[in-house]
């Protein structure tokens, strides 16, 4: 299975983007994924427009990495009790041809103990792109966003719902992926 996971924060050394290198360690290691981390601060997009959306090269690669995945992570800073701007423009050059009928994972980093309201805005854009919103998500903060040397996080409790969430994820998309894949069939047979 492919999935293609996107870094929202513009930040050196974001721990949002730790957690996503950490998560894709996880799906390579343990469920023989194959893994595209996108980190949107390497790969500048200009401000989305409908007139120009096809002419930007790195546009058309992120759309092509995200059409091409049979799974999507979103990884997001919470800002102002949402998503970062990097992030919604990013998202804006999708669509439901893109997206739809794919598993999709939130994930939020947040100066508080947890960033439910960025997730809860990234699980409405994925809604409005007809993706499946995995049930579980991922929130790390105050006092559990610290990773050591080798990109693990530290506390034991994140670790965990790493585990669990992740799991639930790789599930979902072998279902969704499984389905597809046989309603295709019976289409052709
Ligand atoms: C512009 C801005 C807005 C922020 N707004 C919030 C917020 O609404 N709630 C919150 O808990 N933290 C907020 N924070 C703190 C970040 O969410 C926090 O530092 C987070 O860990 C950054 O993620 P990163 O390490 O992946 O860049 C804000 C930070 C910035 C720079």
């Amino acid at each position: 299975m492919k999935i293609t996971m996107i870094a929202g924060s513009n930040r050196e050394e974001a721990t949002s983007t730790y957690l996503l290198q950490y998560i894709g360690r996880q799906l390579e290691a343990r469920h023989q994924c194959s893994v595209t981390l996108i980190q949107l601060r390497e790969l500048p997009l200009p401000f989305f427009s409908p007139n120009a959306y096809e002419s930007d090269a790195n546009a058309r690669y992120l759309v092509q990495q995200v059409a091409e995945a049979d799974g999507l992570i979103l990884a997001s800073p919470e800002y102002h009790g949402s998503v970062s701007g990097m992030l919604k423009n990013a998202l804006d050059y999708m669509n439901g041809s893109h997206v739809s009928g794919k598993p999709v994972l939130s994930v939020s980093s947040a100066g508080g103990p947890v960033g439910v309201s960025s997730l809860l805005n990234l699980q409405t854009i994925v809604r409005n792109l007809h993706g499946v919103n995995c049930p579980e998500w991922i929130s790390i903060g105050y006092g559990s966003h610290s990773f050591d040397s080798n990109g693990q996080p530290t506390d034991g409790g994140v670790r965990e719902r790493v585990e669990q969430a992740v799991g639930a994820f790789v599930e979902l998309t072998r279902l969704l992926t499984a389905g597809a894949a046989a309603a295709a069939y019976g289409r052709n047979a």
